[in-house]
């Protein structure tokens, strides 16, 4: 056997360029993070990672992948990580280049060349599955390859984190937050910013600054599609929504039941106010399958239907039902523990619901017809 020889700088560098910070999700080269990587005569290699931040809750991911990534190279017998802190300026330089010349505080969803889809899930009444909803369209649309974030503003209720397993608060980076990801979503929601499980009670001109805080300081790279989850009623974050992010669209949630129908119908009134585009309706708990295949309505039948068509009148422009998910315990369940029904049971009929509803906003995500494409280079 010819005696191995060890990598050279470039494969090193190579190596590591296929470790993808968890949180930032760029390679870790590209970020300044790698200060150093040596290999020796004996094929023992060390890497000098330097963290964002030093209570940086993703570390030991990163030292794992790290490690992992360099022994994989021929002639590596053994590999070592050192953890070190970025100073000030290597932040500094980081932070410019994850804006990459967007100015701070500036929102880049609202800029008119932004190509993501802005979807805020709304409905009049409180319990229809909003937030199922948001978590399972987040988590479909991830899988199908887009590149996703959710933003929990229901600040009275918030349970996006829950639904979608996310453990860890997010990493703030001096005046940037890196939102933790959790299936492929990046997420970020009042609930990690508050100690414990204490209620938050925000008033609207908070709420517009928390709003346009996750908006503009949270980092999210590229996104295709951006989930906002909103609280029930038609209240204050709904129009700070549409003031922040003129071109979010409105998906209604109703279940199939009258009253449910009438107040989802004002919620999606609003967004004629606004000027907002409603993008559809998904009717949720629509029936209870039975064990004989027979539907059992539970909620009554036809809501949906009733508020797509009301909204098509109201605004003049077709408003379509996007689907009709049954009541399946399985969904509940998932939410419970954190991966979504799409994910943990995807045959499932309330996860093939969510899927074609997922499939349909990711088709209209990809398309540019109708989008103003902005003249200046973006930069991101
Ligand atoms: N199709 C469904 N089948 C079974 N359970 C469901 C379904 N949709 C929602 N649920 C359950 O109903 C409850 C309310 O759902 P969810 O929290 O998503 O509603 P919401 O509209 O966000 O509520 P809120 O107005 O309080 O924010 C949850 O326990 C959820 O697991
Ligand atoms: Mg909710």
């Amino acid at each position: 056997m010819p005696e191995s020889t060890v990598p050279t700088q470039d494969q090193l560098h190579a190596a590591l360029a296929t470790v993808i910070d968890p949180e930032i999700r760029k390679p870790i080269t590209e970020l300044g993070m790698v200060e150093s990587a040596e290999v020796d005569a004996d094929g023992r290699a060390t890497v000098k990672i330097l963290l964002t931040v030093a209570g940086c809750p993703m570390k030991q991911t990163l030292t794992k992948d790290t490690e992992a990534a360099v022994r994989r190279l021929p002639g590596v017998t053994d590999a070592t990580v050192e953890l070190g802190v970025m100073d000030e300026e290597q932040r500094a330089a980081l932070r410019q280049h994850l804006r990459g010349g967007q100015a701070e505080r500036e929102i880049p969803f609202a800029k008119p060349g932004s190509l993501t889809r802005v979807y805020a899930i709304a409905s009049g009444k409180g319990g229809v599955g909003k937030s199922s909803i948001t978590a399972n369209l987040a988590a479909a649309l991830a899988d199908e390859g887009l590149k996703v974030g959710v933003v929990d503003a229901d600040v009275h209720g918030f349970s996006i984190p829950r639904m979608l397993g996310v453990e860890h608060r997010p990493t703030q980076v001096d005046d940037m937050i890196l939102p933790p990801v959790a299936h492929e979503v990046k997420v970020i929601s009042v609930g990690m910013f508050v100690p414990g499980n204490q209620p938050v009670v925000w008033r609207g001109p908070m709420l517009h600054r928390a709003l346009q805080q996750f908006l503009a300081d949270v980092f999210w790279g590229d996104l295709d599609v951006l989930l906002l989850d909103l609280p029930p009623g038609t209240g204050d974050i709904a129009i700070s929504v549409a003031q922040l992010i003129p071109g979010a669209e409105i998906l209604v949630v109703t279940t199939p039941q009258q009253a449910a129908a009438e107040v989802a119908e004002r919620a999606g009134s609003i967004a004629v106010q606004t000027h907002q585009r409603i993008v559809g309706v998904v009717e949720n708990m629509s029936w209870l399958e039975l064990p004989d295949g027979s539907r059992q309505e539970i909620f009554g039948a036809g809501g949906g239907q009733r508020v797509a068509e009301s909204l098509t009148r109201t605004i003049g422009a077709d408003v379509s039902l996007l689907g009709q998910v049954p009541l399946d315990t399985r969904l509940r369940e998932g939410s419970d523990t954190g991966t979504p029904v799409v994910l943990g049971d995807p045959t499932s009929p309330a996860a093939v619901a969510l899927r074609g509803v997922a499939k349909g906003l990711a088709q209209r995500s990809r398309g540019l017809a109708g989008r103003s494409l902005g003249l200046s280079p973006s930069g991101r």
